[in-house]
């Protein structure tokens, strides 16, 4: 596969139609990296499917190949992986790939596994708070790795990783991976507490269950992994991306036209489900997808507090803000997984959205930043008409919400650093193209 090379880093478009067509989806941005991660664990040819043509999957293949491994696509949408010849990471290596995404924290499981070392990247991906590893290398240090710092760099060694029990402060999805990746071949038993459970985590345990591994997902966000001394390949197709999906529910309602999103599943998706037709959205589920449009009321508001699975998702939380833009009355949003992402709404009142930050927790939902002075909940009062603006995009979620309010202002808009939206959405410009979206130039 050819790496995402239709990149654009600026779009222009005029508001005003309604996207009205399907598009399909692929495999998740947030499970397919994670999965070619799994690859490391084996000798053997592994063959990942349903391969979306996106950034951070680039990313992780031109990582995997830098660390001895071959990533081949035989035809689009697969990718052959091979780390028979895997060797340990170099720190230039590891310099080069963390700044650019936050997938080289994952590795440490695998290369400690096959070396008995890892060095610790300080870690890229979209700046929407604090986002540390802290997690990470507590849990690896609770499965017997030891952590070394010297002149600035940190590494990890163990000769054997062993079973832990290890409780997480917070179901975190990438430290959940971390333990699931570094206990999946450690020696004995291995017991995780709060545990995050997202769809993406339970594709990344189906693989490894593929290659032989023991694990069991229990009541209460408990994981136990029993491990295995080795581990083999695999044949798997990843699933689609509901965050995709999700968002292209929102483009539907707010630009109040209707798209069939082929691929998305109901099952991964039933919290938004939910909510999308509270606030006036409708939808349609077939054998093949879902197609979302506005239903005939029209939009109304709505209260949400983002969650981890199965709660209503922060990556969700951007293109719905868009929606509720629209909406008749006054909403809120809670944002309780990151503490710094309404970023983004500055720029949507400069295009004539009312939104309101507060440092207050706006709903009832426990959260570790409302006594820490964060602008972590919204109050949006619409519908308000928005007009075309120049906005620059500072990351993936709220990249594509602009270009959901750009195609609902009035007058044309230019978004610039457009790049960063192709880390996680394949072919967006065809996409909107065949939805019919007025774009001028990308
Ligand atoms: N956290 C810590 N310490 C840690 C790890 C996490 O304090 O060691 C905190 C984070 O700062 C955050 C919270 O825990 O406040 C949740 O972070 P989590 O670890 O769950 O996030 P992640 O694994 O880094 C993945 C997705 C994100 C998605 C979150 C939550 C990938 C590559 N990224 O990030 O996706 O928002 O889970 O579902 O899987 C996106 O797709 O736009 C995106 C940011």
């Amino acid at each position: 596969m050819s790496p995402a090379t239709a990149a654009t880093s600026s779009m222009v478009l005029r508001g005003g139609r309604p996207l009205e067509g399907s598009v399909s989806l692929r495999g998740a941005k947030n499970s397919l990296p994670k999965l070619m991660v799994a690859a490391l664990l084996t000798g053997e040819r592994c063959r990942l499917r349903n391969v979306a043509d996106i950034v951070d999957v680039a990313i992780v293949s031109d990582l995997i190949r830098a660390l001895g491994g071959t990533v081949e696509s035989p035809e689009p949408g697969v990718l052959d992986i091979c780390a028979a010849d895997l060797k340990p990471m170099e720190r230039s290596v590891l310099r080069e790939f963390s700044g650019r995404s936050r997938i080289p924290i994952l590795t440490c499981g695998p290369l400690l596994a096959r070396f008995g070392q890892a060095p610790v990247p300080s870690l890229g991906g979209c700046r929407i708070g604090s986002r540390p590893v802290d997690f990470h290398i507590r849990a690896l240090q609770d499965l017997g790795a030891t952590l070394h710092e010297e002149a600035g760099n940190a590494h990890l060694s163990a000769t054997q990783l062993t079973g832990a029990k290890i409780r997480l402060d917070f179901p975190s999805v990438g430290a959940t991976e971390q333990v699931i990746l570094g206990a999946v071949c450690a020696e004995g038993v291995t017991e995780l507490s709060n545990a995050a459970i997202e769809p993406e985590i339970m594709d990344l345990i189906m693989v490894l269950q593929k290659m032989g591994a023991i694990i069991a997902v229990n009541v209460d966000r408990a994981i136990t992994i029993h491990g295995v001394p080795a581990l083999r390949g695999f044949d798997h197709a990843a699933i689609p991306d509901r965050l995709e999906a999700a968002s292209w529910a929102c483009a539907a309602a707010a630009t109040n036209g209707r798209i069939f999103v082929e691929g998305a599943r109901q099952v991964d998706m039933m919290t938004f489900l939910n909510r999308f037709r509270q606030t006036g959205g409708d939808f349609e589920v077939t054998g093949q997808g879902i197609a979302f449009w506005r239903a005939s009321d029209g939009l109304r508001s709505t209260v949400i507090e983002t969650d981890v699975h199965p709660g209503f998702m922060t990556d969700w939380q951007q293109p719905f803000v868009i929606l509720l833009t629209q909406a008749a009355g006054v909403s809120i949003v809670h944002e309780t997984v990151y503490e710094q992402r309404f970023g983004y709404v500055e720029a949507l009142n400069r295009m004539g959205a009312k939104i309101q930050l507060y440092r207050e927790c706006l709903g009832g939902l426990k959260c570790r930043f409302g006594q820490r002075n964060w602008l972590h909940s919204a109050v949006i009062a619409g519908p308000t008409p928005l007009t075309g603006a120049e906005i620059h995009i500072p990351d993936l979620r709220a990249g594509f919400s602009y270009v959901v309010a750009a195609l609902v202002a009035k007058g044309v808009s230019t978004l610039t650093n457009t790049d960063l939206i192709q880390r996680g959405y394949e072919n967006l410009t065809g996409k909107l193209q065949s939805l019919g979206a007025d774009l001028l130039s990308t």
